[in-house]
């Protein structure tokens, strides 16, 4: 998600790391800083809000000296895209600085810990967090209490504050302090007291270390190095890094230490943004697992099966007292809201009306006070969403975000947001966030239910140990089923239509299978209830048209059993008039199997979460068929990635 590059070598660290987090931006920018040492001012910051061009001017007009660094560029998980929130973040003693990716799970029992200690902090990110538990750590270890002025004048960005040397090297500090960390972080951090020694550690988000001629670096992704060399080491989950100018050592968690494994890497540097993906868009649907899970970090218990939604100023009287939750949204968005009508109204008994947020207006909606208004939006700043959400306001109700920018228009009006962590997306055709979205509604359906007190502890401990699971499922769609999907890309990128079927939940799926097609390889495609084809479309068949039927059961759920045995009666109906059917359904199922010409299987899921798989195959189904067509995936014909004109 955030963009992290350090130097360490014989030049100077400031353009290098500079050039570095620009060539990362496209993962994130809110926001940017930077922090160099060894030079005559000490530890020396610079940061700013806005994108790198900002922080490029602070530093214009305000220099920094010094001979290693490390600097961010970030995309806001917690607290708003401010300079107080901007990375770099100091510890109490204003001596050491971190630079954060990833998400602290458990950052507010730390914060509550340490500020019971005395420490003091400035941001309300879960990064400032981390330094000051490494400052913990070396004081602990018996480096000497910090004077009680130190962190009088640290919340500035020149603040440049000695204190005693630490009797424990930092590298050790860190591997203390990391094992008090659950979450996702890929860490660098560097201390005024250790002259010439940069330390990075990795759990989850990805870090490379780059080994220059006599300089060595350390960067999130490739591209933030590849114009300084190709030699690169994947930092591994559990390794920390010490980079000095003699070289690069490696450890474990627990201090032993690896051996450097360095990589030639042959991509040009548009391939590295992509991580050697051909395009964005396969890029972040290879990325869907990782998305998912963040958007659950901090949020579920295992042991309880309880649900945390943080910074909400909607109470839960109001959720107790609530008429109806109103969802406005657009596009994929729009088909994550219908998904997820499913979810609250099966779990949390109340009802859910879906609207299209560039109607919601028009239908003169009925004011009321008790309805929450849920607006669904990647980008935040989707003109016909914050107009519904206008209108959701100015009929009384308050209204809830789920957004995947922190700070963007429509979390700024509404009174929660639920951030989907699913970082920046490129490709014009929405897939993690979608993925995100829907993650994000069974948290929130998940939330409403235990509040409301309609869902027993546990069932609620059963569905958020089967929501852990699913990013480990998505990452075996990932690996079963895309050979499959490009041989049918092969056999179907000439037809000129496409039918996507569904029932119940699996019907908004069907029509984002059906967007997604049509969007990037412009063949026309419609998503329909599987039950209304033999109200009209039905007419439509015959032996040219491909007809994509999503026939998946949960066979614990008794309702989601008899949907899926209509469903294989309007498959059979599809069948008998030579329609061509490609199935999604559940491992082991042979009875498709026989019925069909094609069957792409998912692992078995509970009903409420089986879209989350669903949509894989046919995210990469429209994107091989895409391709094959010699389409432009990421960026298709008369579509803009956040639309901002009503
Ligand atoms: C399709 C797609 C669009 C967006 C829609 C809403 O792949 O991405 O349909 O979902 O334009 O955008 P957001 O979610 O940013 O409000």
């Amino acid at each position: 998600m955030c963009g992290i590059v350090g130097y360490i070598g014989p030049n100077s660290p400031v353009p290098i790391i500079l050039e570095g987090l620009r060539r990362l931006e496209y993962r994130g920018y809110d926001s940017a800083g930077i922090a160099v040492a060894g030079g005559p001012d000490g530890l020396s910051l610079r940061r700013a809000p806005g994108k790198l061009r900002n922080l490029e001017a602070v530093i214009a007009a305000n220099p920094l000296q010094g001979t290693f660094g490390i600097g961010h560029t970030r995309w806001a998980t917690h607290g708003r895209p401010t300079e107080e929130n901007a990375h770099p973040h100091r510890d109490g003693t204003g001596t050491l600085v971190v630079v954060h990716n990833g998400i602290v799970e458990n950052y507010l029992a730390l914060k509550q810990e340490l500020i019971a200690k005395g420490h003091t902090f400035f941001s309300q990110t879960d990064t400032e967090i981390i330094a000051h538990i490494i400052q913990d750590e070396l004081e602990l270890a018996g480096s000497p209490e910090p004077d009680s002025k130190r962190t009088a004048d640290i919340n500035t960005s020149e603040a440049v504050i000695h204190s005693q040397p630490p009797t424990i090297p930092l590298e050790e500090a860190v591997r203390r302090a990391v094992k008090r960390l659950t979450g996702a972080f890929a860490l660098g951090v560097l201390s005024a007291h250790e002259p010439n020694k940069l330390v990075a550690a990795r759990m989850g988000p990805p870090a490379v270390l780059g080994i220059g001629d006599g300089e060595y670096f350390l960067a999130s992704d490739v591209p933030g190095i590849l114009h300084h060399t190709r030699n690169i080491h994947f930092l591994a989950d559990g390794e920390v890094a010490i980079l000095t100018p003699q070289g690069i050592t490696l450890t474990d968690f627990a201090g032993a230490s690896i051996p450097l494994k360095i990589q030639r890497i042959a991509w040009d540097p548009i391939m590295a943004e992509k991580a050697g993906y051909k395009h964005f868009m396969l890029k972040e649907i290879n990325e869907q697992p990782r998305a998912i899970r963040d958007t659950t970090l901090g949020r579920i218990s295992l042991d309880t099966g309880k649900v945390f939604l943080q910074e909400m100023q909607i109470t839960a009287e109001d959720f107790r007292n609530a008429s109806q939750i109103t969802i406005a949204a657009c596009g994929t968005s729009w088909h994550a809201g219908l998904a997820g009508k499913f979810m609250i109204e099966r779990l949390a008994r109340l009802p859910v009306e879906v609207d299209y947020a560039s109607e919601y207006r028009y239908r003169d909606p009925i004011a009321d006070p008790r309805a929450i208004g849920l607006l669904i939006t990647q980008s935040g700043e989707t003109a016909d969403t914050i107009a519904a959400q206008r209108e959701l306001i100015a009929k009384g109700s308050k209204t809830l975000a789920i957004c995947n920018v922190v700070g963007a228009a429509v979390t700024r009006e509404a009174q929660g947001t639920i951030t989907t962590n699913a970082g920046p997306e490129i490709g014009v055709a929405s897939t993690k966030a979608f993925t995100a979205q829907l993650t994000a509604l069974f948290v929130f359906a998940l939330h409403l239910a235990q509040v409301r007190g309609t869902i027993s502890s546990d069932e609620s401990k059963q569905l958020v140990e089967e929501l852990s699971r699913i990013p480990g499922k998505v990452e075996e769609i990932l690996r079963s089923v895309d050979d499959q999907c490009c041989q049918l890309a092969k056999s179907f990128s000439t037809a000129r239509d496409f039918l996507f079927l569904g029932r119940g939940i699996h019907y908004p799926i069907a029509l984002e299978g059906a967007l997604k097609l049509k969007e990037i390889s412009y063949i026309h495609a419609e998503g329909y209830p599987a039950g209304e084809m033999k109200h009209g479309p039905n007419a439509l068949i015959d032996e040219t048209l491909p007809v994509v039927c999503i026939a998946t059961k949960d066979p614990n759920d008794p309702s989601s059993v008899l949907k899926y045995e209509k469903t294989l009666s309007n498959i059979q109906e599809v069948t008998a008039r030579s329609g061509r059917v490609i199935a999604i359904a559940i491992e082991g199922d042979d009875t498709i199997s026989q019925l069909v010409e094609h069957t792409i299987h998912i692992p078995q899921a509970p009903e409420l979460l089986l879209p989350v798989l669903e949509v894989v195959p046919l995210q990469l189904l429209a994107y091989h068929i895409a391709v094959r067509r010699g389409c432009d995936v990421d960026q298709p014909r008369n579509l803009a990635k956040s639309v901002t004109v009503e």
